[in-house]
């Protein structure tokens, strides 16, 4: 069952540390200090030497109460005086737009409120936000840059104990709901500067995200959390809104947040886990964040950056060339010839078995 609920990548890194084991890995880690702190004075109380005896107690008695920063050193943790080594709290968002394409308004919309978030060491609330959008458009992908940039061991390793994603698919049941709950409350209680990521909530049964709420309102204990809703509810809402911002003449890169505001926010709680929702009428999600559909240009910068990151090729349009990117792009399906209509999403396979006919001739 909980493997149903919770994806490869927790899988991986489920810990579920029951309070013995806690005690145990404190207790190892005490034992090794205390053998480290035992050596100076057995020496020095040998060595009959008062002064040295006074200096060892100084040093010990401050590697007793530095052994969470030394632990830090090595191990990622979560402690907030050293929290910038393994997570940032202040980023550097500048080169966010080459890594995710058509998407100017969630990645100025969410790298602000993260940032804010991140830098203050006592948020009124945790962070909640809600992505809508089409398939395929770069929602996972920005909650991925987003953990990618925040939590360094991610970065380094595509794993971080503060990391943890669900898929909202399978929980139609009360007992996986609260095992869910169950799930996030550990990691919570373990840091509280955790990302949490809950995708397709639009596929849950009405109002099952309510018993989410006292870990989202103001009351919540873990106000330095971040949780990110991944749904496509609204999403056809999302792209005929932008259809006709764009037949009224206003260019795409123009459209702004406030263009689509209603739009989403209206629709995202007409389906799935939002409908009727506490989270609503309570208010707890901080911000609706529409993602916009993907147009051709779109999708030849995704084949680009697929040939650059996946083949290796540096400079795509030389090699393999333009024409190359052309023929992945004319492969992918297109709405009226405009959107695409699984967003990047297929551009990876068609790339591959692309690149492999076109070696093969
Ligand atoms: C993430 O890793 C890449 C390469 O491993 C590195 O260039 C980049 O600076 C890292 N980013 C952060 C935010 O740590």
């Amino acid at each position: 069952m909980t493997s149903s609920l919770i994806d490869e990548q927790s899988k991986l890194v489920v810990y579920k540390p029951t309070i013995h084991q806690r005690q145990k890995n404190k207790i190892s880690i005490m034992y090794i200090i205390k053998i480290i702190l035992m050596i100076p004075i057995w020496t020095t109380i040998l060595a009959l030497d008062p002064f040295s005896i006074t200096g060892s107690i100084i040093v010990g008695t401050g590697m007793y109460y530095f052994k969470d920063s030394l632990t830090c050193m090595v191990k990622e943790c979560c402690h907030d005086h050293t929290s910038n080594k393994w997570i940032a709290n202040r980023l550097k968002w500048s080169d966010l737009p080459e890594e995710i394409f058509g998407q100017h308004i969630a990645v100025s919309v969410v790298s602000n409120l993260v940032y804010f978030h991140l830098r203050n060491p006592n948020p009124p609330k945790p962070l909640v936000l809600s992505f809508h959008g089409f398939t395929g458009v770069g929602k996972t992908h920005l909650s991925d840059l987003l953990a990618k940039r925040i939590y360094r061991q991610y970065n380094e390793t595509g794993s971080s104990k503060f990391v943890h994603k669900y898929t909202a698919t399978h929980l139609n049941k009360e007992s996986q709901l609260s095992m869910l709950v169950e799930n996030i409350f550990e990691k919570l209680e373990a840091c509280d500067r955790s990302l949490i990521i809950i995708d397709e909530i639009d596929k849950l049964p009405e109002k099952y995200l309510d018993i989410l709420l006292p870990y989202l309102d103001h009351s919540s204990p873990y106000k330095k959390s971040i949780f990110i809703f991944l749904g496509n509810s609204a999403g056809s809402n999302i792209n005929n809104e932008v259809v006709h911002l764009l037949n009224s003449g206003k260019a795409r890169e123009d459209i702004e947040y406030d263009d689509l505001e209603n739009v989403v926010t209206n629709n995202a709680v007409k389906v799935g886990g939002l409908k009727n929702s506490e989270l609503i009428t309570r208010g707890v999600i901080d911000l609706f964040v529409p993602f916009l559909p993907l147009s051709k240009h779109h999708i030849r910068q995704c084949v680009a950056d697929n040939l650059r990151r996946q083949h290796e090729f540096p400079d795509p349009f030389i090699n393999p060339g333009s024409k190359f990117i052309d023929k992945v792009t004319d492969s992918i399906e297109f709405k009226d010839d405009e959107f695409s209509v699984f967003g990047c999403k297929r551009v990876s396979s068609k790339v591959a078995i692309l690149l492999a006919r076109k070696n093969r001739l």
